[in-house]
């Protein structure tokens, strides 16, 4: 059997694979197995300049699990949903929030899995995309920490992350955040794999039970712990590329770039089958 030949690029997070091509990726048997072991260990697989097509990498992601059908587009390209800022793009305004750390799908009854990101069009300056462990930051509490986060439930809302990029919400702003559903998950995530991990990000807006002024300075500083400079693995985009990231395990954003100039990404998304517990 073959094996993945990876490289670390930072401590707690981030590999690149260094022997997978398109044509690897279409035809070795072993590779989603292999794949899948990978970024439970590293979390984050980078497959620099793999210039694969989407159809490539679409039947790829297939053999990782169900892949989330964007429902909005037309069916041919509903496993790959385009994120850029054209005003035609239909999600564009939301996107704004990509650049604040965040785990996707945390609203939904289960988020997702696995991500693939590819660049398609890249910005000439910023829009890197950066990933921190949130195993590493549960590993990285002191035993006092632990047992006093165990019981802790935090509230995430649509509008906690929408507020960051739109602080003086229009009323009809309010009224569609208020739409959108709200869920509470506990702050210490128990995976199935038996692995713990902190669940954070921007759509946490308070802690259940706690003042609320309280439970957000608890959250900013777990938070900041997480994503200290060097917990972050950073990647700078190259046309080509393609990421793939477990979305279960870690925050991830976007860095500033022009966003009146072309930038293109193709996401594919492959389902959660847990629930966080
Ligand atoms: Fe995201």
């Amino acid at each position: 059997m073959s094996t993945l030949a990876v490289e670390r690029l930072t401590t707690n997070v981030g590999a690149k694979v260094l022997d997978v091509d398109p044509t690897r990726l279409a035809t070795d048997p072993d590779l989603a197995d292999q794949v899948a072991e990978a970024l439970e260990t590293h979390s984050v697989l980078l497959f620099p300049e793999l210039n694969a097509d989407d159809e490539t990498l679409v039947e790829f992601c297939r053999k990782l699990g169900k892949l989330i059908n964007f429902s909005h587009l037309p069916p041919e390209t509903a496993e790959v949903m385009e994120i850029s800022f054209d005003p035609s793009n239909p999600n564009a305004e939301y996107f704004a929030s990509n650049c604040f750390w965040h785990i996707d799908g945390l609203l939904d009854e289960i988020a997702p899995k696995t991500s693939m990101l590819t660049a398609r069009v890249t910005s000439a300056e910023g829009g890197e995309t950066e990933f921190a462990s949130t195993y590493a930051a549960y590993d990285a509490l002191s035993d006092e920490e632990k047992e006093r986060f165990a019981d802790l439930r935090v509230v995430h809302t649509f509008e906690a992350i929408q507020r960051l990029t739109y602080p003086n919400p229009t009323p009809e702003q309010l009224t569609e955040w208020a739409s959108r559903s709200v869920r509470e998950h506990p702050l210490v995530w128990e995976h199935d794999s038996g692995r713990r991990s902190l669940v954070l990000g921007a759509t946490a807006s308070h802690i259940a039970g706690m003042d609320i002024e309280e439970g957000r300075a608890l959250l900013a500083d777990l938070q900041a712990r997480t994503t200290a400079p060097e917990q972050v693995c950073q990647h700078s985009w190259t046309n080509g590329d393609t990421v793939l990231w477990d979305n279960t395990g870690l925050v991830h954003r976007v860095r500033d770039f022009d966003r009146n100039k072309p930038r293109t990404m193709h996401r594919s998304t492959v389902a959660g089958q847990e629930k966080i517990k």
